[in-house]
């Protein structure tokens, strides 16, 4: 079963506080993308992948593909960089539409979720292959409440709650399906598996192995650095 791969870098990274996209920022001296790159090339074979950059930083994006080792690039297929839109469900849609390998399952996953484990990226094609769409997600470590009416809230059932996470792959016809009809609605969504189930479909979800933590604040380079130095060790 074939499988492309599609990257969703276009965010400005507002919240890191820096000059550069996010994609590009550096974890230990390698950017962003290229950590996430690799690390989904050393999970699975993709015959082609697709990662969507801010309009004014294709170039930068590009050069920047072009530092991912040989040996791993070759995992990801033909590698190609487009501009995204304004949301992440815009930057996904067009993604999808520059593909150009009709493959059975298509991957999306976060360029700011560079470590995700190998295990976890398997572990969610293979729901897809088998169930049409999944999601890799983790339990939350705090207790969760919800609004009601009046000012109250209520708790909800920790052991059944999920925070969800990337990868999340789909056949493609679904994704394909799913994304017109979302834009067809003018629907936005946050990730794309509400997408897919506002579609009709049921998702699968598959634990993450280890932290998959996204890089969102400079906290989180920090918390990154002691992952990577535990990973190596
Ligand atoms: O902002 P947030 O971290 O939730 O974004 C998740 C992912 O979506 C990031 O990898 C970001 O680069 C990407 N994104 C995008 N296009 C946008 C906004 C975000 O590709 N317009």
């Amino acid at each position: 079963v074939t499988s492309s791969l599609v990257i969703p870098a276009a965010g400005s990274g507002a919240r890191l506080g820096r000059s550069v996209p996010k994609a590009l920022v550096e974890l230990a001296g390698v950017p962003l993308l290229v950590r996430t790159l690799e690390r989904l090339a050393c999970s699975a074979k993709f015959v082609e992948t697709v990662v969507l950059a801010p309009a004014a930083s294709i170039d930068a994006l590009s050069e920047v593909v072009d530092r991912v080792a040989d040996a791993q690039a070759r995992a990801l297929g033909s590698v190609r960089v487009v501009a995204g839109g304004a949301t992440r469900q815009q930057s996904v849609a067009i993604g999808i539409a520059a593909l150009r390998e009709r493959s059975a399952v298509v991957c999306v996953h976060d360029a700011a979720r560079p470590f995700v484990a190998p295990a976890t990226v398997r572990a969610v094609l293979g729901a897809a292959r088998a169930h049409g769409a999944a999601t890799a997600a983790s339990r939350p470590s705090d207790s969760v409440r919800i609004d009601e009416a009046g000012g109250s809230s209520a708790a909800l059932e920790r052991s059944r709650l999920w925070l969800v996470e990337t990868p999340q792959a789909f056949t493609r016809e679904l994704l394909e399906r799913a994304h017109a009809e979302a834009a067809r609605e003018g629907r936005e969504f946050t990730d794309d598996a509400s997408l897919v189930e506002a579609a009709g479909a049921t998702i699968r979800v598959v634990a993450s192995e280890g932290r998959n933590i996204k890089v969102t604040v400079e906290a989180d380079l920090v918390l990154g650095e002691e992952l990577l130095r535990r990973q190596a060790g």
